[in-house]
């Protein structure tokens, strides 16, 4: 097949070198954000004169007829027209004839793709905010409605002091508000217009890229037309952030699969978010946080993939910076996809208030509170700390908690010790007193998610 590029050549393609270069099996992904560049532009060249607005019109009605094609299937991509930018010129030959060939004049493919990549990022950077907002407002839910749910809290994954469910889960809830603030940051660097850059130098057509700029709805317009076709910066502040992003749903992904062990239980997935074994038919397995785990692999991958494709390259463009794009997609599309499956598997658990309440119960959590104790009547924090350790080990070699010794017992430790010991250490006091700001006693709690109420205007 002839190639758009073809004057200077005399002999055909080799396959193979078709195929390596042809990124069309993955960048029609961008047809839409290609096709709404392109009406800009030729909006712009018929306003400026560069064109006939008889043209620059006839050209329009051509690439929107191409679009309506496009999204009934009408049209075959082919490897040999490379890539989406010049398979869409293709069909919009096809469509209106020769004067279809005026689009291209005063652009490239190099500032062309560039566009296309900005605007496809813009669009998905704000959906995926978005989608955090419904993880986030399922967070909420949640929370709200154990406030009052004690669970043993953890470092090390060892039992450490007793907290609220409520407070444990809107921890995920201020890692998702950073995440949407570092996602909402990058868009002040997505929002510029490389078009009009031409191949790296600029054009000789008297365009005006402001108005390109106007008519997408592109915020600023790259004043260094090198630096507008190399910049791929954006994109890995993007991937960046989806990175964090991507740890912290698979943080909670980890939680969940925890919890919802035979040890645990303290939550249960929903039925219609988990799968069985083929073989063991009692099994009900996690497979949804598994895979949001495992899927950070990949996400991490692409932001590696891309800042090492970019740390050699020489300005301007260089066929190597094709390389950005299924990574992007992948990222895009996994992050979506995650967060599609997070808000509602969250929403529909059961929270197992009874089996936390019972766990809790059943370890020395509650020690830090005897040392307290001993420090609010007069005693050093370190010396207390030195008895309560020493409680600690017996308690554990009479196979007993602490709320099982005897007040004598105590006060053979520690003369300080009285009957008001029993009240610091049941699991609800525990909690209440620590009433301390972004603590986990309920009032903080509460204070905690009118915060979140006002962050998500609720
Ligand atoms: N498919 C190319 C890419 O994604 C478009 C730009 C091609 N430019 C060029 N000079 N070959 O990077």
């Amino acid at each position: 097949m002839a190639k758009l590029w073809g004057g200077r050549f005399t002999k055909e393609t080799n396959k193979l070198v078709e195929e390596l270069t042809a990124s069309i099996s993955f960048d029609q992904k961008l047809a839409a954000e290609d096709i709404a560049g392109s009406l800009a532009h030729v909006q712009m060249l018929g306003e400026c004169g560069v064109i006939s607005s008889a043209d620059a019109e006839t050209i329009k009605a051509g690439l929107l007829a191409v679009k309506a094609k496009l999204e009934n299937s009408e049209l075959q991509y082919s490897v040999a027209n490379e890539d989406i930018h010049m398979n869409i010129e293709k069909f919009l030959i096809d469509e209106i004839g020769s004067v279809g060939g005026k689009l291209h004049t005063g652009r490239s493919r190099n500032d062309q793709v560039a566009t296309d990549m900005h605007l496809y990022l813009k669009n998905h950077t704000i959906a995926i905010i978005e989608l955090i907002e419904a993880t986030q407002a399922a967070i909420l839910k949640q929370a709200e409605e154990n406030i009052d749910t004690i669970l043993p809290g953890y470092t090390h994954l060892q039992r450490a002091q007793p907290v609220s469910f409520a407070h444990h889960l809107m921890a995920y809830f201020w890692m998702l508000e950073r995440d949407k603030a570092r996602l909402g940051d990058s868009l002040d660097r997505i929002d510029w217009l490389p078009l009009g850059a031409g191949a790296l130098a600029g054009t000789t057509f008297p365009i005006n890229r402001e108005r390109t700029a106007e008519l997408l709805g592109v915020k600023h317009v790259y004043p260094n037309s090198m630096d507008a076709v190399s910049d791929r910066d954006f994109i890995l502040e993007f991937l960046s952030a989806g990175a964090i992003l991507m740890m912290h749903i698979s943080r909670l992904a980890e939680e969940l699969v925890i919890w919802s062990s035979q040890e645990f239980q303290f939550v249960e997935l929903d039925d219609s978010f988990c799968t069985g074994s083929s073989i063991m038919p009692q099994k009900k397995n996690p497979d949804v946080p598994e895979l949001l785990r495992a899927k950070t692999g990949r996400v991490y991958g692409n932001l590696m993939g891309l800042l090492t494709v970019l740390k050699g390259l020489p300005l301007a463009y260089n066929k190597d910076m094709q390389e950005d794009k299924e990574g992007m997609f992948d990222t895009v599309e996994t992050l979506e996809g995650s967060l599609q499956l997070l808000a509602p598997m969250i929403e529909t658990m059961t929270v197992n208030k009874r089996r936390m309440k019972q766990a809790v119960k059943q370890d020395y959590s509650n020690a830090t509170d005897i040392a307290d104790y001993l420090v609010t009547k007069g005693l050093p924090f370190r010396e207390a700390h030195e008895i309560i350790g020493k409680i600690v080990l017996f308690a554990i070699q009479q196979n007993k908690f602490l709320l099982d010794l005897r007040l004598e017992e105590y006060q053979e430790f520690s003369p300080l010790f009285a009957e008001d010991i029993y009240d610091v250490l049941a699991p609800e006091n525990v909690v209440a007193a620590r009433d301390s700001y972004g603590g986990t006693a309920p009032n903080q709690v509460e204070e905690q998610i009118n915060l979140a109420k006002q962050a998500l205007a609720l």
